[in-house]
Order: C-alpha cells, then structure tokens, then sequence
C-alpha cells in the first residue's frame, strides 16, 4: 500500500447493526455487503460468528459472495470465539479475524474480573490461534482511549509478537479529543509499530460528536486504516461516519492528502440503500447523504449558487452521487421520470415492478405534497416484498 493510502474497514454489518432498530435479515446483509464492495470499502466486517447463528450465517453468506473485498468476522479472545470466527470465514476469498478484549481497568475490574497480566495471556493465545486460522488477524484493545498508556503499548506488542498485522486503537466510548488521540496514535506508533509492518487502526465512536474528527486527526497522526459505518450508525451516538470521512479527505485534500479507494459516487446510493433496509432516514442536515445536504433555502444562498455554485457549495452533488437531476416529482409526474429517478438512485427494476411502485406512487402523490428519494425506495421496498410473498 503506498503511504498515503488508508484503508476503509467498514463495519455497518457488525457495529452498525447493533444499533437499535438496524437489525438486519441474511438477504439484507449480503445485499448491503455487494453494494459497499460496489462502493469500494476494503474490509467489510460482517459480524460477530460466535453470538447468533444468524451472525455466523451473514457472515459465511458475505464471505462467500464478496470475492472482491476483504471480510472480517469478529471474536472475543476466548478459543470458541476465534474458532466460530474461523469456521464462517473459511469459504472467504480474503479472510480476516478480527480479535478483541478490552485494556482499561475499568472493564478489566468490573466486566472481565480478570488481572493485567491475565488479559495479555489472553490476547497471546486468542492471536496466536488466529493465526493458525488465517494469515491476516486484527487486533483490538477496547476501550483503549481510557487505558493506561504503558499497559495498553504492553498488550499491543504481545498482540503484534503473537502474529497480528493491524492493531485497532478504539475510542469505544466516544470519549476522546482529536488532540489527544493524535498523542495516543502517535505513541502506539513510536513505541510499539516502530518499523514493523504493522498498521495502526482506528475506531471512533461518537458519543460527543467528535468521532469523524477524531478519526481525520489519528490519520494525521499515522492510521492508515479507519473503522466506519455508512450513515454513522452504530452502538449508542453511532461510528464515525463513513461519507463524511472520505469526502473530508477528497475535499481537503490540500490539508490531508490521504487516498480511499471508495468510489465517491455510490456514497449516497450507500446511504439510500441501507436508509431503505433499516427502515429509518437519515436526519435532513446530515452532511454529505442528508436530504437537506445541497438544499439552498436563503434567497442570498439561491442567488449566489445560481451564479455560480462554488460560492456555497464545496463539493458538487453529483460527486457524492446526488442525482443532478431536480426534477421535482409529484401527482403530474409520469412513469418515465420515476423510471430515471430509479436508475439514478441505483436500481435496476423490472417494468413489472415500474407498474407496481407507480401505481403506489400515485397514490401516495394524492396525499402528499413532495416526494423524497426515500418515500420512492420504501415504495419499491414493498413492491418487491409483495411481489415475494
Ligand atoms: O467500540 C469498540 O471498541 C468495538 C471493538 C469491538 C472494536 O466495537
Ligand atoms: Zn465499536
């Protein structure tokens, strides 16, 4: 990987989906997964084998039909985990397994109930079995940005001495600073990753907002793999949010010349997608996916983007894959045009189901004034749930 390339693990299928309300069935997951290697993420963690057979299930169907994409499956450090871990990855064109245990006192005192000493042995064996399993294994101190620094460096060097080739860093309570983090990321790399090949990862949580700035300063620091979810969904406040990691690297490029592989133009068929799976909406003002994202209401604002967009709008629409097309559709709206809106927002429907989700759309015309991109996808939802039944 060049240096200045950083990897896009995402983790909608794991940590996302344990937000409340974001569960999702096996044919959901394997759809999500398709559309976020269309997207270009380089890691897909797809769950956790060892807690669900469903888990285990999406993650043996991801592996399985993702041939382009790295796939990670998630464990504890205790010998069942990792080998659950191993058994649903083992169809998987490029497997990853992803252990964790977490390093700071207070989840060794009162979660674990197991000594400093004791969750290193732990850590040794779980990455050593790992790696009897799989060539690539991740390694996570959770709750590291509330760890003691000498200890945390302590466990990270058993875990890269035992065979691990990414150490996670994660802020697992969304508690850290930007400028903080860059001193703990910057530590871990002087003291542990030296000149290893090892890369440092890093795992935002966004209990106090900051987890996409926070992320954006551990890259500064020397990350060069971020863990992320599409939408920000997550445990709690969410993860650091996919879209907005990118775009923040591909806008200020000046100031953070770092590389993604993501095609920034699926990032908001991404979103709309797993809008639809999940059943709930974006907030209107999320940057970059929101509805409200490139709407201009101000008078002042209409004008000046109407003479040139640049004097409100640091990136185009289009470049995030915001249909360019505004056609405002509503009752007089025909076929045609709910047709391209389809096609522009990523699906390839039948004329079978063009009738179906039209007439519906009519329907729901006569009732409502505007219709939003989502209203289309639920639309549709039911259309082809109907259809299946
Ligand atoms: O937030 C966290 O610490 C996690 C780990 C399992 C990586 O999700
Ligand atoms: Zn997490």
């Amino acid at each position: 990987m060049p240096p200045h390339r950083v990897s896009i693990f995402d983790t909608t299928l794991r940590d996302g989906e344990q937000s409340p309300g974001c569960s999702m069935n096996l044919t959901e997951k394997v759809r999500m997964a398709k559309k976020l290697q269309d997207l270009g993420v380089d890691i897909i963690e797809a769950g956790f084998p060892v807690a669900s057979d469903g888990d285990f299930a999406a993650v043996r169907a991801v592996a399985a039909q993702c041939r382009h994409v790295k796939v990670a499956a998630l464990c504890r450090t205790a010998e069942l985990d990792v080998a659950r871990a191993a058994e649903a990855l083992k169809y998987a064109a490029h497997p990853r397994i992803h252990a964790f245990v977490a390093t700071s006192d207070i989840h060794l005192e009162h979660k674990l109930k197991k000594t400093r000493a004791q969750v290193i042995e732990m850590t040794r064996a779980a990455v050593r079995q790992a790696r009897d399993y799989a060539e690539e294994v991740e390694f996570s101190a959770e709750d590291a940005t509330r760890s003691d620094v000498d200890y945390l460096c302590e466990v990270l060097d058993v875990a890269v001495d035992a065979g691990a080739s990414i150490l996670n860093v994660p802020d697992t309570v969304g508690y850290t600073t930007p400028m903080e983090f860059t001193r703990l990321v910057q530590q871990v790399r002087e003291r542990v990753v030296r000149d290893k090949d090892v890369i440092i990862s890093v795992h935002c949580h966004n209990d106090l907002g900051l987890a996409v700035a926070n992320s954006l300063a551990a890259i500064e620091a020397g990350a060069r793999q971020v863990e992320c979810t599409i939408n920000g969904i997550g445990e709690r406040a969410g993860n650091a949010s996919l879209e907005e990691i990118v775009m923040a690297l591909h806008v200020r490029a000046d100031r953070l010349p770092f590389e993604t592989g993501i095609n920034t133009k699926e990032l908001y068929p991404t979103s709309q997608l797993l809008s639809s799976i999940v059943g709930f909406d974006v907030q209107p003002n999320k940057a970059i996916v929101g509805r409200n994202a490139f709407a201009h209401e101000a008078g002042i604002h209409q004008h000046g983007v109407i003479n040139n967009p640049l004097c409100y709008e640091i990136m185009t629409p289009e470049s995030v894959g915001v249909p360019a097309n505004s056609l405002v559709l509503g009752k007089h709206s025909g076929r045609h045009a709910l047709s391209l809106r389809y096609m522009e927002l990523g699906y390839d429907i039948t004329a079978a189901e063009l009738d179906a989700a039209y007439t519906s759309f009519t329907n729901l015309a006569d009732r409502k004034k505007r219709i939003y991109d989502q209203d289309l996808i639920s639309l549709l939802g039911a259309v082809t749930r109907e259809r299946a039944a």
